[in-house]
């Protein structure tokens, strides 16, 4: 597995595997691998002929008050697991290779930013936008693979790839959780064992809308409002939102006439937690 931490170097290896008639599938990643993360590199590695990881803590999208120093990092740990996973090269720039001093172009989308962890996180999006448009670039993947916990995240790169041309083919991953339902997150790390409980509200709670749509509750302000005390009766959460909305535009949906989204991100004594499923409503949308 060849590790590079220059733009050049990376960029070469990737026009020297594409003129050798390969095939690269991108895995981007800001590190601190769990078993989601490895997830996506297998169906990179089964996507295309070559793999590539990127890891890279991307402080354009942390805010001014949020976790960017705090982090959770274990370098050796990760190059290993990408290693014995199958990954033929690893990008790892440090900030001044990604953004060197003077660096001044940022990559913005007009509606999709303006929903779900959009609103309290409004630079968010940019930075990761930004991030992923030069990781294109640089790697120039056939093929990037994301996972369906940042499902906000997926629909922008779906879209910035559609908008700006890239050509890449954007396959989503579905969510991976501990055996208990919590989906994993490099920030579970920042749990303590008396949050750990009440971290599970948030899956439990997306099974409980679940169940109350398939039996017949399509009005999403009554499931909202449902799972929105069932997750205030947990100690040490603080509901960020609850939003039931169409999957494609992010718009918020009153009725469940159609699959619909329902994400949602809870402050978990340190940690920012989100997760989402679709609700669907088997009487209105027969499978
Ligand atoms: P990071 O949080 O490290 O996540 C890297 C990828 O792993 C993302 O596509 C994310 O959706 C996916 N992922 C995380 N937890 C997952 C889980 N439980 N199941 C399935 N997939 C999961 O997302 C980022 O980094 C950054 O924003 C990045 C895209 C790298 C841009 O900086």
């Amino acid at each position: 597995m060849k590790i590079f931490k220059n733009n050049e170097s990376m960029g070469a290896w990737s026009n020297a595997m594409h003129k050798a008639g390969e095939t690269i599938a991108l895995v981007p990643t800001m590190g601190y691998f769990h078993d989601g993360h490895l997830s996506l590199m297998k169906i990179g590695r089964e996507a295309e002929s070559r793999m590539a990881v990127s890891i890279f803590v991307n402080p354009a999208q942390f805010g001014a008050n949020e976790d960017l120093d705090a982090y959770p990092m274990n370098i050796e740990r990760d190059l290993e697991l990408a290693e014995n996973i199958g990954a033929d090269a690893v990008f790892m720039p440090d900030k001044e290779e990604i953004y060197p001093n003077g660096y001044q172009s940022y990559v913005t989308l007009k509606y999709l930013p303006g929903h779900l962890c959009g609103i309290s996180r409004p630079t968010h999006f940019r930075g990761v936008a930004t991030v992923v448009t030069k990781l294109f670039n640089i790697i120039k993947p056939d093929t990037a693979v994301f996972g369906s916990k940042d499902y906000q995240q997926l629909q922008i790169i779906k879209q910035l790839n559609k908008d700006l041309n890239f050509g890449i083919n954007i396959v989503g991953a579905p969510i991976v959780r501990e055996t208990d339902g919590l989906a994993m997150s490099s920030r579970n790390a920042y749990l303590r064992p008396e949050e750990r409980e009440s971290a599970l509200s948030l899956s439990r709670s997306l099974e409980k809308a679940k169940k109350m749509v398939a039996s017949g509750t399509t009005k999403s302000s009554i499931v909202k409002e449902h799972i929105r005390e069932y997750i205030e009766g947990f100690e040490h959460t603080e509901i960020d939102y609850i939003s039931i909305c169409d999957p494609e535009t992010l718009d918020d949906m009153e009725t469940i006439d159609k699959p619909a989204l329902l994400a949602m991100a809870v402050q978990v004594g340190r940690a920012r937690l989100i997760d989402n499923t679709i609700l669907v409503n088997l009487n209105i949308c027969p499978e």
